[in-house]
């Protein structure tokens, strides 16, 4: 009998070399359409540790940060909309020009309640840029202001994203079979 390893299973579905020159290219417009101004980075914790800093040091213009740890209500893989904010922003947001980072779109629920939540703060500006975008699983109405990828509907991980909290030090996506 043979033990099917996660590892046999793990295909590259976008290399290192093609997530650093796609977050490269973002930098650069990001850094471009906020000239003059300067960014408030929200990482949305924790998938978004790695395309924050990433993003982050590729930006041109002057940029302060604050982390958001929230989580899904329930059932994991049916997304209930319900959305639990496990840490909230250390700083007021009123008049700054936010620009929310996240790892993945999937149905939509959580951004469309941090969008909610943070716009009733009174920002300047509210922005959202996300690596990947999984646009077939939207089950809400949810505006992407800089997308990295469309991809398939697909369980990936790495880059920050994780299957039960592992492997989210991957430095590309990759994708289970
Ligand atoms: P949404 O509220 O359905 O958009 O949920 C997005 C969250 O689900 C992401 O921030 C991830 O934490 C998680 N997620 C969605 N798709 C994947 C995946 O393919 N791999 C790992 N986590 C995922
Ligand atoms: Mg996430």
């Amino acid at each position: 009998m043979t033990d099917i390893k996660m590892e046999d299973r793990l295909k590259v579905l976008i290399s290192e070399e093609e997530v650093n020159k796609k977050i490269q290219e973002l930098g650069e417009q990001i850094s471009k359409d906020y000239a003059g101004k300067e960014i408030h980075l929200i990482c949305v914790l924790k998938g978004g540790v790695f395309v924050t800093t990433e993003l982050a040091k590729r930006l041109t213009v002057p940029v302060s940060f604050d982390f958001m740890a929230v989580s899904s209500y329930g059932d994991e893989t049916v997304s209930s909309g319900r959305v639990k904010i496990i840490k909230d922003l250390d700083d007021s947001i009123e008049g700054k020009d936010v620009l929310i980072v996240e790892d993945i779109i999937d149905s939509g629920n959580t951004l469309r309640y941090l969008l909610d939540m943070l716009n009733s703060r009174k920002p300047n500006s509210l922005k959202l840029c996300t690596l990947l975008d999984k646009p077939e699983r939207r089950v809400t109405d949810v505006e992407v202001d800089y997308v990295g990828f469309q991809i398939p509907d697909k369980f990936v991980i790495g880059y920050g994203l994780d299957y039960a909290q592992k492997y989210r030090n991957l430095p590309y996506i990759g994708v289970i079979e």
